[in-house]
């Protein structure tokens, strides 16, 4: 019987929704041309520890739609550790693998860059919530992400406005403040604090003012984490402008649920991408979207690919605030 080709898959970094269904369209993809997949569990760990097992159609049909990853994603220090990678050519010839295909972010792009060096055939598919992948126009799992915090930002801002309180709430997205300009935006937020446009507590402060003077008495700040604590900062806004004020961290909320159709369309074209270069021998590739066509970037062009910063969504937040018109109630 002829040997199947085998192609090796793993997912690492912070799971995205989307990493499923992408899984599912390179495994079934993979089979229709003759291939197999052997997945290692828990990313690059797991293709250092040779923790790994063949996947099929039939298994990876059961988490279409299902947020995670079913074979499990995490982040290695091992794999930081130069004379330790090396573990991971020993285990792709063991394996008898034609290609490994790495389903990840912005640190699983470099970690592919290293297997590269290493000889490995490699391609990257970009799943991140945070989209922070900037060689492609959108990473697998960003859409649900997003949407998942507008659900949130919308519910609580119910509350807020029916108490007349202020509300801050703090998103994901690591150094990318994309999460936090989306989802600001389409709640209709009236302050977004992200790290591409710093700016100070106090003129945060003094915008709030303004916002309270004109009449919206519950404000809405999205601001995207690791730039202040939401705690303290609404105690601080409290302090300052006479209201109530409350913080939410909507946190891993994020991170799950089924995918949106914007991910599981990116998931199923970037698979059949993957699978289709694996048979081409193109090797070395981010599968990437651009201008929402699916093209190649080099590994190394993707780790230089500068932030991506979408400066015309920036300008039309402040555009939309400028015209957003605060009527108080009248008075009867
Ligand atoms: O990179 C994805 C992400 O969800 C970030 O938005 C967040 O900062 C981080 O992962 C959380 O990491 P962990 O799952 O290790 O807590």
């Amino acid at each position: 019987m002829k040997k199947l080709k085998r192609i090796g898959v793993l997912t690492s970094g912070g799971d995205s929704q989307g990493m499923n269904a992408c899984l599912k369209t390179i495994v079934s993809t993979a089979e229709r041309k003759g291939y197999e997949v052997v997945a290692f569990l828990g990313g690059y760990q797991g293709l250092l520890d040779n923790k790994a097992k063949i996947i099929t159609s039939k298994e990876a049909e059961l988490y279409f739609n299902i947020g995670g990853s079913f074979i499990k994603a995490g982040r290695s220090k091992d794999f930081l550790d130069a004379e330790k990678r090396k573990k991971a050519k020993t285990v792709f010839n063991k394996q008898k693998l034609d290609a490994l295909i790495v389903l990840g972010g912005d640190g699983s792009i470099r970690g592919a860059c290293d297997l590269e060096k290493l000889g490995l055939n490699v391609l990257v598919i970009p799943c991140s919530i945070d989209n922070d992948a900037y060689c492609t126009e959108r990473a697998i799992g960003f859409d649900t992400a997003v949407n998942n915090a507008v659900n949130t930002i919308d519910n609580v801002q119910q509350t807020m406005r029916t108490n007349d309180r202020i509300l801050l709430v703090e998103v994901m997205g690591r150094e990318c403040g994309d999460i936090a300009l989306y989802s600001g935006i389409c709640s209709e937020s009236d302050i977004i604090m992200i790290p591409e446009k710093k700016q100070k507590e106090e003129k945060i402060v003094r915008e709030i003012l303004k916002q309270l003077k004109a009449g919206n008495k519950s404000p809405t700040v999205v601001i995207a984490e690791h730039q202040l604590n939401v705690e303290k900062f609404a105690q601080k806004i409290e302090t300052e402008t006479g209201n109530e004020c409350r913080s939410i961290v909507v946190g891993y909320i994020q991170r799950g649920g089924a995918p949106t159709m914007q991910d599981r369309l990116l998931a199923i074209r970037m698979g059949v991408a993957a699978v289709e270069n694996v048979i081409d021998g193109n090797f070395g590739y981010v599968i990437s979207l651009t201008q929402d066509h699916i093209t190649l970037k080099s590994l190394s062009e993707a780790i230089n690919a500068g932030k991506q910063f979408r400066e015309e969504l920036w300008d039309t937040f402040l555009e939309l605030k400028r015209f957003k018109t605060v009527k108080p109630h009248k008075k009867v």
